[in-house]
């Protein structure tokens, strides 16, 4: 078969190719930066609250006090759970990842909406809000199902993150948490054209509905080399301390590590396709998890990842993703550990939403070519 020049140099995993412009965010791995909109997220995760950041990706400039207001009560209004969505999950088994529950309520979701094939900026718009305020009563209605508990309605009196940990646990967390709860969620909001993104894009850019490409995306962000690694961090923690038996940890951990690496495994919460030199959003993490271990006294776990990040720098160099210590701080709130990347999945939706109305604006069919190498033609017998 006949290849063009072109086609015969392979992408092995898109590496290194770039196949768009974004206005969204910019990865700078050099310099170690990640602003969304121009803005540096570690400023946006100090100063805001992520319905503003949420607004900034949308719309690409914050709200003004009067729009953030609106924004507010258009988001609050808008957090009940619909009846079939409810009835959908529950049709679901327990045993199920809650990943596939959130992909499933995306779906039914997008079955619902009026707007389902209004691709319009306007009604896209409507659609990602929708969507970013009923999904954390998704995360939370799965989690106490999980735990055989009923589900606690939403408050219009408290902000996305302070409800969202209502929801779930019953009770208002403390001000300290809500606020780490809101740094997990401006940092993990967007990050150009990842895995999951770009699923969304692709989607997209056959024209499908918003709710589609969401729900391709939750599929990607499922996998342990993206999202699935906030769970698959704790994990490894847990087979750590298993491993100690009671022993000192820190030995442990050692022995963990080589064995790991000697049985060619990758460890999960580390390395990234884009930064080779540490990952922008670990230190303002990592800040908000050691409060998290100051405000649970639970200074054995901050030592465990002391003692895991250490081991891997000395072992391979290769430095924690945002996943690393964001896994530590949802174990610490209290939610299960399956329940972490569909948090990653509530957030991520405003900046894949965000990512399918840029597609949009410029849309072109996203289709590579691939090199054929089977066997030569034949003819059937
Ligand atoms: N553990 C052990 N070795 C690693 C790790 C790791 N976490 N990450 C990279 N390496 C090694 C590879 O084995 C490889 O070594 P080699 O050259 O000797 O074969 C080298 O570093 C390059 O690694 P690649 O996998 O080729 O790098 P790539 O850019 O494709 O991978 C990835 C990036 C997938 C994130 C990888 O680092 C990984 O698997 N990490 C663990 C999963 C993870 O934490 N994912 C979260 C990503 S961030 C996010 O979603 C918020």
């Amino acid at each position: 078969m006949t290849q063009t020049p072109e086609a015969t140099k392979i992408h092995k995993g898109l590496a290194g190719v770039v196949v768009d412009t974004t206005r969204i965010s910019q990865v700078n791995a050099d310099t170690n930066s990640l602003l969304y909109r121009g803005y540096p997220v570690q400023q946006l995760a100090a100063k805001c609250s992520f319905e503003q950041v949420a607004y900034l990706l949308w719309n690409g400039e914050l709200p003004t006090a009067d729009e953030l207001a609106d924004f507010e009560s258009r988001e609050r209004a808008d957090r009940a759970l619909a009846d079939n969505v409810k009835a959908a999950v529950d049709l679901l088994p327990v045993s199920a990842h809650p990943m596939d529950i959130c992909r499933t309520a995306a779906s039914v979701m997008g079955a619902n909406h009026p707007l389902s094939e209004d691709s319009s900026k306007e009604a896209n718009l409507k659609k990602s809000l929708d969507l970013f305020a009923a999904m954390p009563a998704v995360v939370a209605y799965d989690q106490r199902r999980r735990r055989g508990l009923e589900a606690v309605p939403a408050r219009d009196d408290l902000s996305y993150s302070a409800n969202f940990l209502y929801m779930t646990f019953g009770e208002e967390a403390a001000p300290e948490v809500v606020d780490a709860f809101n740094v997990s969620m401006i940092l993990y909001a967007e990050h150009s054209f990842n895995a999951s993104t770009f699923t969304a894009r692709v989607i997209t850019s056959t024209l499908a509905d918003l709710h589609s490409a969401v729900t391709g995306a939750i599929g990607a962000l499922k996998g342990p080399l993206h999202g699935g690694a906030n769970e698959a961090v704790m994990h490894t923690f847990e087979e750590i301390i298993r491993a100690a038996d009671g022993d000192d940890v820190a030995r442990s951990v050692k022995t963990w590590l080589d064995d790991a690496l000697a049985d060619k495994k990758k460890i999960m919460g580390f390395g990234h396709r884009v930064y080779k030199n540490g990952d922008s959003r670990v230190p303002t993490m990592k800040a908000a998890m050691d409060k998290m271990v100051a405000h649970y006294n639970r200074p054995d776990l901050g030592e465990l990842y002391k003692g895991l990040e250490s081991a891997m720098t000395q072992a391979k160099n290769i430095k924690p993703n945002l996943d690393y210590p964001a896994g530590p701080t949802y174990h610490l709130m209290g939610f299960d550990t399956q329940m972490f990347t569909p948090l990653f999945v509530a957030s991520r939706i405003t900046g894949w939403t965000a990512h399918i109305m840029e597609q949009l604006e410029a849309n072109s069919l996203i289709r590579p070519l691939s090199l054929y190498d089977g066997v030569d033609e034949r003819q059937v017998p």
